[in-house]
């Protein structure tokens, strides 16, 4: 009887030990059989998340120079100008599904945008893709060179889409700019979805500054303000600041959803980057967000991001980018010597909310408003930690 007691008890081990062993090998097995499956598929995909005039086309540049990066800019922009609904809303889900094959680095969903006989030139703002000015897509660039839009746009148009789509599958990483999202939740089919790596990097300015530089460009961006006010009639004066109070709510609500209580398949991977600490550090912000979607920088784009952020440019980068080389940390100022205080109070009412949520300080008098020794953007660490308000509600959100 004690014999087969001892028997027993070593069986219940040895099933214990072979259950932790299929475990393993299970484990080891998926490992490996993933890798090999599909190592062309095994890309980050990066939603470069901002709003209009934020400074999202040169953290776009950023990533369509890198020589590991697919880039696309605003592909969204087909969407909302050729289907013609009221509003954002009704948009998002085709805006949603778009980008998802856009990732898949499936172009054919281009196709029900665009004319019948198109060629690459028929993608809003193609040449800002160093990829589509780089072979496979193109013989002009090589790869691990800065692209030059000026001569892209005179050499590297060809007919359909054919030829980006097999560039856009050699690149480890595929980089999509975006203004037209005002939620995180329409994108969680995306985040679970075993076939793509998304990581979400949210640009966001100061509102005052955004303001300003709207002010400069009114005409370009009457379209979208219809669709994000859905089609209300909306007074002249008071149309910005209803478009403005639309974005800053959108910001707060992306930017509680992902840092105060995000699902699971979110976390680590959303950041939040804001524009001034870009300009203020641009080679170590620049560093940071590369590394959070796992790239690499070059000495190459460490020169490119210094020149084009320090006003030094020579006059031919400045053509070759469109991107105007100025004192980035001034520009980022500059709203304070020229808009209109009155206009200032106005924007710091409609997004109170999202300017404690990211940390920019209101100014109380045209005074303070001008001194530009007040520091009016609040240091990251304790911002991100100790301004979040207990509630989720927000002034501008009710
Ligand atoms: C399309 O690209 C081809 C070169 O592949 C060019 O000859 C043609 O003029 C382009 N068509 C348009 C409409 O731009
Ligand atoms: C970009 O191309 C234009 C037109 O060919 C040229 O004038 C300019 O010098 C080029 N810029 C650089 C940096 O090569």
């Amino acid at each position: 009887m004690p014999r087969c007691k001892v028997n027993l008890s070593t069986m219940i081990f040895l099933v214990i030990l072979q259950g932790a062993a299929v475990v393993l090998f299970c484990g080891w097995y998926m490992e490996f059989s993933h890798c090999g499956h599909a190592p062309s598929n095994r890309k980050v995909h990066v939603l470069l998340l901002s709003s209009w005039r934020s400074g999202s086309s040169f953290l776009g540049q950023a990533f369509s120079q890198h020589p590991s990066v697919f880039y696309l800019m605003e592909p969204a922009w087909h969407v909302w100008t050729k289907l013609h609904k009221p509003g954002a809303r009704a948009l998002r889900m085709a805006v949603r599904d778009l980008i998802r094959s856009v990732f898949q680095c499936d172009l054919s969903v281009m196709e029900a945008y665009l004319p019948e006989q198109h060629n690459v030139s028929a993608l809003f703002m193609w040449f800002e893709s160093r990829a589509l000015c780089s072979p496979p897509a193109c013989p002009l660039t090589p790869r691990n060179q800065l692209s030059n839009q000026t001569r892209c746009k005179k050499a590297c148009d060809t007919r359909g889409l054919q030829l980006a789509q097999d560039a856009c599958s050699t690149y480890s990483h595929v980089v999509l700019k975006e203004v037209r999202f005002f939620e995180l939740e329409s994108l969680y089919p995306l985040l679970q979805d075993p076939h793509l790596d998304i990581r979400i990097i949210h640009l966001v300015r100061d509102p005052r500054a955004v303001l300003r530089s709207r002010e400069a460009a009114v005409k370009a961006l009457a379209r979208d303000n219809a669709i994000v006010l859905e089609q209300k009639n909306t007074p002249a004066v008071e149309l910005q600041y209803q478009v403005m109070q639309e974005i800053c709510r959108s910001h707060v609500r992306i930017n509680e959803r992902a840092i105060l209580k995000p699902p699971p398949f979110l976390e680590g991977r959303y950041k939040m980057v804001r524009y001034e600490d870009v300009a203020r550090n641009p080679l170590e912000e620049m560093n940071d967000i590369y590394e959070f979607v796992g790239l690499e920088m070059t000495p190459e784009l460490e020169e490119w991001i210094y020149h084009v952020t320090h006003g030094r440019g020579k006059g031919s980068r400045r053509e070759a980018f469109k991107i105007t080389s100025r004192n980035a940390a001034d520009v980022s100022q500059a709203w304070r010597s020229t808009l209109p205080h009155e206009k200032v109070k106005r924007i710091q009412e409609v997004c109170k909310g999202a300017m404690s949520l990211l940390g920019y300080r209101t100014v109380d008098s045209e005074k303070e408003q001008k001194s530009l020794e007040i520091d009016l953007l609040v240091p990251r660490e304790p911002y991100q930690f100790s301004w979040l308000p207990a509630k989720t509600e927000h002034p501008e959100t009710s």
